[in-house]
């Protein structure tokens, strides 16, 4: 492919153009400065590809997400999670035997250090469970001494199902905690996505089944948030482990940024707006609030940066919302209904039309979980237990990756210039 050709000033460069696999061409500007002397300028990063990456593509015009090519759609109604987890790890869908040898090495290390439940005691029995995820997330670092060498690949592989393993204990102990009832410990006997059900709602005074229909669900939401290329929560991940951070701490990085509203907080945000609407007769108030300009606020679960389509994870979540209400009995759910309405008058208005803003995610994601018993402050916690394998996956690979460099973005400074200090009885 021809160099791209930069002219500016009296300057002319001219820069390897790069090919993917899929996407857009690749501009390849890291000798830009030292040849030219400028920076480029892309504070949102929407233009500029911060990475090489094999492990998931999204084709936002397509509405399209492969998880190492294979498509979500098919992988959230053939496969289950912890195959997904072996996918985005190794590259590969596992064969039985893989498979048979991946999952009883996850099982084994589902429990946390039992020093670990004085830890949750710190924190008030109000706090949010996702402080709470993310501060024993970073205190696991220091119960793993033996696997925070990021240059020894056993540590990392080690440290890697360690976190996968753990994550849905920490996170149903943090909604034990927040409910006062006492920690549920993990049962090897059950499957990944059925501990963390169990953990989360079985309690010691009287027997507990797992509903399967439940379980399956929940292990479909697992598989639909596993991964999403460089979105900020991974980018966090792999600026925090650029720098040769412990494994812990970078996932408790990534936990940190997901938190956000405009990320992974729009599920719970979402829910409540959806909430506050009430009813279908309130929807165009809500509509007319997202299209003015001095309003604040927008349509939580709408729109996203990459996806000028429907995004296809809302797509499968809305069919396993009506799948899981109706098994529940509870198909007109108001909140469900308000959703559906909201999704279809938006579809319909021009604003969102003109600027491609559809369903994401989170927008269906809050009202199984509402519906599974799940309170709100749950649901951003239950996005990253399963984004944690996706920020693992990133995390090894750009650690593994030859030319890996401490990541330090420059700037556009536009401060004061060069001046000198002005004692105080002079200012
Ligand atoms: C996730 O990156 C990922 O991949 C994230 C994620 C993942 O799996 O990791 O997919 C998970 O974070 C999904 C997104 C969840 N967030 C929300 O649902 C919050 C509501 N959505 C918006 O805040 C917004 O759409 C973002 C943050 C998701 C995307 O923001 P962008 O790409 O920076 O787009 P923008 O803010 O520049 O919006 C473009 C235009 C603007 O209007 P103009 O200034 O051009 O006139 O669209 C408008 C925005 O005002 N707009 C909305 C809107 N989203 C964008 N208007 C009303 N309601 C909305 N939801």
């Amino acid at each position: 492919m021809t160099d791209a050709t930069l002219k500016f000033g009296e300057k002319e460069l001219n820069l390897p153009m790069l090919s993917p696999t899929a996407g857009p061409d690749v501009i390849d500007i890291q000798k830009l400065y030292a040849q030219g002397g400028v920076f480029t300028y892309d504070p949102g990063f929407t233009s500029t590809a911060s990475c090489q990456s094999k492990i998931t593509f999204i084709d936002g015009n397509k509405g399209e997400l492969l998880y190492r090519g294979y498509p979500i759609d098919q992988l959230a109604e053939k496969s289950h999670f912890l195959e997904v987890c072996y996918l985005l790890l190794y590259g590969e869908l596992p064969t039985s035997e893989q498979l048979s040898e991946f999952v009883p090495r996850v099982t084994r290390h589902t429990m946390l250090h039992e020093q670990m439940a004085y830890f949750y005691r710190g924190f008030r029995r109000d706090a949010p469970p996702m402080a709470v995820v993310c501060g024993v997330m970073g205190a696991l670092s220091s119960f793993y001494h033996d696997s925070t060498d990021i240059t020894d690949p056993e540590q990392r592989e080690i440290a890697t199902v360690r976190m996968i393993a753990k994550i849905p204990t920490i996170t149903a102990w943090a909604y034990k905690y927040s409910i006062g009832q006492p920690f549920v410990y993990p049962k090897n006997e059950l499957d990944y996505t059925s501990n963390f059900l169990h953990m989360c709602f079985s309690v010691p005074a009287e027997k507990y089944a797992v509903d399967p229909i439940l379980s399956r669900a929940m292990d479909r939401i697992f598989t639909l948030h596993a991964d999403h290329e460089q979105n900020a929560s991974t980018s966090t991940v792999r600026l925090a482990g650029s720098s040769g951070a412990n494994p812990f701490a970078c996932i408790a990085a990534g936990v940190a940024c997901l938190w956000g509203p405009a990320h992974g907080g729009a599920n719970e945000a979402a829910l409540n707006m959806l909430r506050e609407i009430g009813t279908v007769d309130r929807i165009p108030e809500y509509i007319a609030r997202a299209k003015d300009k001095s309003d604040p606020f927008r349509l939580m679960g709408f729109g996203h940066r990459v996806y000028k389509n429907f995004d296809p994870r809302a797509k499968v979540m809305k069919e396993s919302a009506d799948e899981v209400l109706g098994l529940m009995g509870i198909e007109n759910n108001p909140t469900l209904q308000v959703a559906k309405e909201l999704e279809k008058i938006a579809l319909e208005d021009p604003y969102f039309i003109e600027k491609k803003l559809y369903p994401n995610v989170d927008f269906y994601s809050g009202i199984i979980l509402d519906a599974m018993g799940f309170p709100s402050s749950m649901f951003t916690p239950i996005f990253a237990l399963a984004r944690t394998v996706g920020w693992i996956a990133q995390w090894k690979e750009m650690i593994s990756e030859p030319t890996q460099k401490i990541g330090r973005p420059r700037q556009l400074y536009t401060g004061p210039t060069y001046r000198d200090y002005v004692d105080v009885e002079n200012r």
